[in-house]
């Protein structure tokens, strides 16, 4: 191995269709600022998807409209491949070999499982919760990457790899690295209500929404409760608004939080000014978003290829991996 070789990323994503800004300011935009520093693999969680729901109809329709934003965002698809999960079966082999290596305790205390169960409702588990980073540290793995940029959120499944790798390395042979959790500076943004942003919640801002919808939604958002009239002092501190300036509109948050405070700023122009940011930033990918949108074939082509270079490495490191356990 070369001293300076560039070392592999493995990010993915779940393929929830449209992308909205928490994914965008969470996830996509440290993605493409990786693009150059390291060599990226970019995974698109098919099988995941199903812990979420078991109706498959909207999977491939929900992938492509992801991918569409992707590489309207910038992910270029010469550098760094992007690939379905379900095509490449490698995947389904390691993670049953990986089901071996972890304890049922130990994915059981996986504090991801209990906010999942919250978020969906539900009161039983279906194996496939259980399972959920045991896929995932295959997904990591199979590609020997050796760092993952996440949320918070799945920090815990990449410990889980961690030790999955750790155990596969002592257990038989060398095979995997180690790989290493890269948290994104803004690893959470809410929703237009607070919560977590989702599309189920219907509290999100599109990548593909226009200025009109942008500045619509941004009207509902919710500011401080007690700044009721317009010159009403309020508190920046506890503004979802301001959450989005401090992302947004960076260079202006001192101005905004000093006019907020003594009253001089109300909170429909601050929205505007919010909003304006906001499509100001997404204008960019607005033409590469419809010339994708137009030619669907060509996204297709884009996740074919990838599908072929992935498959390549997942196929070389599940022989190292039979190799290493003797299985011929
Ligand atoms: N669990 C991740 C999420 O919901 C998606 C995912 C699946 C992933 N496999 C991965 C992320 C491998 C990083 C690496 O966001």
């Amino acid at each position: 191995m070369s001293e300076n070789r560039k070392k592999r990323i493995l990010s993915g994503m779940r393929p929830t269709g449209k992308m909205h800004l928490g994914n965008y300011v969470g996830a996509l935009e440290n993605w493409v600022k990786l693009q150059n520093e390291y060599e990226n693999l970019h995974l698109i969680a098919d099988y995941h998807v199903l812990t979420t729901k078991l109706d498959t109809k909207e999977i491939l329709t929900n992938t492509m409209e992801m991918l569409i934003d992707w590489l309207a965002v910038g992910i270029d698809p010469v550098k760094s491949p992007v690939f379905r999960q379900s095509k490449i079966k490698e995947h389904s082999e390691l993670h049953l070999i990986f089901s071996m290596l972890v304890t049922t305790a130990r994915l059981e205390r996986n504090p991801t499982l209990k906010e999942q169960v919250k978020d969906l409702n539900i009161d039983s588990l279906i194996y496939g919760h259980l399972g959920y980073p045991v896929l995932q540290a295959a997904d990591i793995l199979i590609y020997k990457g050796e760092i993952v940029p996440v949320g918070e959120d799945q920090a815990p499944h990449v410990e889980i790899t961690r030790e999955i790798a750790r155990k596969f390395n002592t257990t038989y042979d060398e095979v995997f690295p180690i790989p290493k959790t890269k948290l994104t500076n803004f690893a959470r943004l809410p929703g237009l209500d607070r919560n977590k942003m989702s599309k189920s919640l219907g509290n999100t801002i599109l990548i593909s929404d226009n200025s009109e919808d942008i500045r619509k939604k941004m009207m509902k958002a919710i500011t401080d409760p007690e700044k009721i009239r317009r010159n009403d002092p309020g508190r920046p501190e506890v503004c979802l608004v301001n959450t989005y300036h401090k992302k947004f509109n960076e260079n202006k948050i001192e101005e905004i939080n000093s006019g907020c405070k003594s009253g001089e700023l109300g909170c429909v122009d601050c929205k505007k000014m919010c909003a304006t940011a906001i499509s100001e930033q997404l204008a960019p990918f607005t033409e590469k978003r419809q010339y994708y949108s137009d030619n669907r074939d060509e996204v297709m082509d884009i996740l074919l290829d990838g599908e072929k270079r992935a498959a390549k490495i997942a196929k070389s490191t599940m022989e190292q991996v039979r190799k290493a356990m003797s299985l011929g």
